[in-house]
């Protein structure tokens, strides 16, 4: 399925960069935000070379006026991907307090205010010939399902917007919008790089985007891969929580940031 009037956060890197040329193409309008210009211009270039029209706006997601002043000012939206976040881990020591409120703020309070104005656009668009008014992801994580002691703060507003995505996706689909909670492993990217121990299923951006667009397009409320990884963190999120925490503190951890 394509969408021609995409908006995605975070687009200046990794998976959000990815997302932005995947959807890219002739016909296309792709909305494109993040802090960094000039990183944010070259998806834009990226994306006008495969033919789509690219809007690239300086803006950071944390900004909930501005956010709310950029998607309700765009027109038409299809797809609205909200995909801009941070992480950060323990490393050797604790979670800092900073790190603990910047990933919240930044990982869950800039999705909402991504998707509640998207949603409050779609519900005035008129329905497409599917029914659909237009549907709304957002990135949660693999890091979702697992309390993972060495990243707290992470794993915890990944599971918070992997939560709220499918809960209230219940009720908008009764007025024709759709929500998806996008969950990825280990993706290529500065988020990974400076992980020093193996990231077991790690992928390309591009092969994830890959994968997030072809589980919107098919409607699935939890896009969750590779499936692998999915099944281990399934597993492990059931272990008793002090029994889990044992076993996962004795593998090395995320640096903090
Ligand atoms: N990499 C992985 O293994 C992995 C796995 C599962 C889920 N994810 C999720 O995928 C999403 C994208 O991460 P990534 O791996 O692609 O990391 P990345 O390469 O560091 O990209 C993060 C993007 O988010 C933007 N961003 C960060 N803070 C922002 C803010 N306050 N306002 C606006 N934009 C902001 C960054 O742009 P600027 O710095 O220019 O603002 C950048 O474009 C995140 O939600 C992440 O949690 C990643």
């Amino acid at each position: 399925m394509q969408f021609h009037h995409v908006l995605i956060t975070g687009a200046s890197a990794g998976l959000g960069a990815a997302l932005a040329v995947e959807s890219a193409g002739p016909g296309i309008t792709l909305h494109l935000s993040a802090r960094d210009a000039a990183r944010l211009e070259q998806t834009a270039i990226a994306c006008r070379a495969k033919g789509a029209r690219a809007l690239p706006v300086c803006l950071d997601v944390r900004d909930e006026a501005g956010m709310a002043a950029w998607i309700a000012g765009v027109g038409q939206l299809d797809l609205v991907i909200a995909n801009a976040g941070i992480g950060s881990g323990t490393g050797d020591a604790f979670e800092s307090d900073a790190a603990a409120r910047a990933i919240f703020d930044t990982n869950v309070t800039g999705v909402l205010n991504t998707a509640l104005p998207a949603i409050a656009a779609m519900a005035q668009q008129t329905a497409r010939a599917d029914g659909l008014r237009g549907r709304i992801a957002v990135i949660a994580s693999l890091a979702a399902f697992v309390a993972g002691p060495t990243a707290p703060a992470y794993c915890a507003s990944k599971s918070a917007v992997q939560r709220w995505a499918e809960a209230r996706d219940a009720t908008e689909r009764k007025r024709g919008i759709r929500l998806h909670a996008i969950c990825p492993g280990f993706i290529r990217t500065a988020i990974t790089d400076r992980n020093e121990f193996p990231m077991p299923g790690l992928m390309q951006p591009e092969l994830a985007a890959r994968l997030t667009l072809a589980g919107i397009g098919a409607g699935r409320l939890r896009v969750a891969y590779p499936w692998p990884i999915y099944a281990m963190s399934r597993i492990v999120g059931a272990l008793p929580p002090g029994l889990r925490n044992r076993l996962l503190m004795r593998l090395p951890a995320k640096k903090a940031e």
